[in-house]
């Protein structure tokens, strides 16, 4: 009998590494053979820790398992195939929640053991890069802009685009012989509030982000690239390291890619919790060895990026398409989607959620039907009030507006954005106002401090918002708010001061019966 006891983060901190030892040792007990393997997670948070096991008809699914149950999972399932368990979800594929889904960049995740290079290649692993490899730097580029493929880190920047600058640049430090030094980042500095599909991705797939940035040196001509990593997923940096050391063994990586003559170095750099390193050239200083600081753009660092080279900076999510986009071709990630936001997003259901988790859906869908049908309301039974959707820095969007379809020019238009594709959920417990002056606060311990809007404008925000909350001279304050958030707009260097105001203003204009009222002082 195999079982599957997935390895990833939330699965752990379900207690699954105890899962996996209780059972291994309840199969010997009663001298079973069994073999585990640890996967990755399926994304369906809310029954982990999922166990799987295989069947002639398919792997079926046990969630959430705890020790309690691992007896009558021996009894009644495990060894029996029985599905009359009262854990057993059925055949995992047929779970409406995962089976709903149109994952393209997730298909594997959860179906493999993520460290296996002979599970990912039987499962299409690795056909895109042996596409890439026959095709020119042009080519590669030119399937990516095929695909419609925009930033999934959360600025949807058409990303053939970028990757055209970079192959057209020209770099000042010639290294190999005649090549042009430029690098491929990749961002996994993860920051955002709700989100954990970068998180997925490596925990679950790590090979798919490997070919992906492979592929993308291949484009831009660049042998180098480093995985920016958060310090907060130290499952992650193991299994990237582990996953990089078999790659190389195995030359998908190194000099010499699978023979082609070709060179592709990647190497994991871990950041140190600063929210800002998540900001590209904050990411580039720390990655130099220096303090994480935003520095001005122009010029991009497609241009002038890691040490003053050409550099294509890419989010997990956007390099993690791309194996899929040149094994597929990129008409085939095109034919998802709508109007200019083609292809698939990850969304993060995440907060006051009652089933919470990774959904892959092509773009358009409402956030109404995520919330509904996929979370299936809050958690704590309350009626829900207010959701922010893509991270901190996004706007908090009332009932009014969760028949928006997920696009992000729809979502632009109503003032808000998908960010990174992260779901906050929140019941009618809230109060707005506290979460107005929390995004101030986010921003007051985030913040680089080069510029002034960010650094002062924001602690300024907070003792306004507090004046307000106190009912000290509220309707003056409320104009002084909104003045200082235009400013914030409009003077900051980066995203951080320049959206902290998104939420702070969504929470004034949809909730505003929460700053109307004296209340107890924030939490
Ligand atoms: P941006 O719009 O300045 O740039 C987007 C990307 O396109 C950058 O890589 C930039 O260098 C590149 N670019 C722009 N013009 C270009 C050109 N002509 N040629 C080549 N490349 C070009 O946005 P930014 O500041 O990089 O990101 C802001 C976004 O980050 C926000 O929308 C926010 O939602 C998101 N965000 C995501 C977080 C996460 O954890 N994933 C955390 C915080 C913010």
């Amino acid at each position: 009998t195999t079982i599957y006891i997935p390895r990833d983060t939330t699965a752990l901190a379900m207690g699954a590494d105890l899962l996996a030892t209780e059972i291994a040792a309840e199969a010997a007990t009663r001298g079973e053979t069994v073999e585990i393997i640890r996967n990755g997670s399926r994304g369906l948070f809310w029954l982990e820790p999922l166990v799987e096991v295989e069947t002639a008809s398919g792997r079926i699914a046990y969630g959430p398992v705890e020790s309690k149950d691992i007896d009558s999972l021996f009894d009644q399932a495990f060894l029996t195939g029985e599905t009359s368990h009262p854990l057993c979800q059925g055949l995992t594929e047929e779970i409406p929640y995962l089976k709903k889904q149109q994952r393209l960049t997730f298909a594997r995740a959860g179906i493999t053991d993520p460290v296996s290079l002979e599970h990912y290649q039987q499962l299409d692993g690795f056909n895109g890069l042996k596409k890439a490899l026959q095709m020119d730097g042009q080519g590669i580029v030119d399937e990516v802009k095929t695909s419609g493929l925009r930033g999934r880190g959360g600025a949807a920047f058409p990303t053939g685009i970028k990757w055209q600058t970079v192959l057209d640049a020209k770099s000042t430090e010639a290294r190999n012989g005649n090549q042009d030094q430029k690098y491929i980042v990749c961002n996994a500095d993860e920051g955002d509030s709700g989100t954990f599909a970068d998180r997925m991705v490596m925990e679950a797939d790590p090979y798919m982000l490997i070919e992906g940035m492979t592929i993308a040196g291949l484009a831009a001509g660049a042998d180098q690239g480093y995985i920016y990593l958060r310090s907060e997923y130290p499952v992650a940096h193991q299994i990237l390291n582990e996953a990089i050391a078999k790659a190389e063994a195995a030359g998908f990586l190194g000099d010499n890619l699978l023979n082609s003559g070709k060179t592709f170095h990647l190497e994991v750099r871990l950041g140190a919790k600063a929210y800002i390193c998540g900001e590209e050239t904050s990411l580039l200083e720390s990655l130099e060895g220096k303090r994480g600081m935003v520095r001005s753009k122009p010029p991009l660092p497609a241009l002038v990026g890691l040490f003053g080279q050409p550099t294509i900076v890419n989010n997990v999510l956007s390099l993690a398409a791309i194996p899929y986009i040149l094994s597929q071709g990129g008409q085939a990630y095109a034919n998802y989607g709508m109007g200019r936001s083609l292809g698939t997003l990850p969304f993060q259901l995440a907060g006051n959620i009652k089933r919470g988790g990774l959904i892959e859906l092509a773009f358009g869908v409402t956030l109404r039907e995520l919330l509904e049908e996929y979370g299936g309301g809050t958690f704590s039974g309350q009626p829900m009030r207010a959701v922010q959707v893509g991270g901190p820095l996004c706007a908090y969007l009332p009932e009014s507006q969760w028949d928006t379809p997920m696009e992000y020019e729809s979502f632009q238009a109503i003032g808000a954005g998908l960010g990174h594709g992260g779901i906050v959920v929140f019941d009618n417990s809230v109060d707005m106002s506290e979460q107005a002056r929390f995004s101030m606060e986010f921003c007051v311990a985030e913040s680089c401090g080069k510029c002034t809007p960010c650094r002062i404008g924001s602690t300024r925000g907070v003792e306004v918002i507090d004046r307000i909350r106190n009912d000290d001279n509220r309707a003056a304050n409320m104009e002084l708010l909104e003045d200082l958030c235009e400013t914030m707009i409009d003077g900051s260097l980066c995203a951080m001061g320049g959206m902290t105001p998104f939420p702070v203003q969504s929470a004034v204009k949809y909730f505003p019966e929460d700053f109307n009222q004296p209340k107890p002082a924030a939490k």
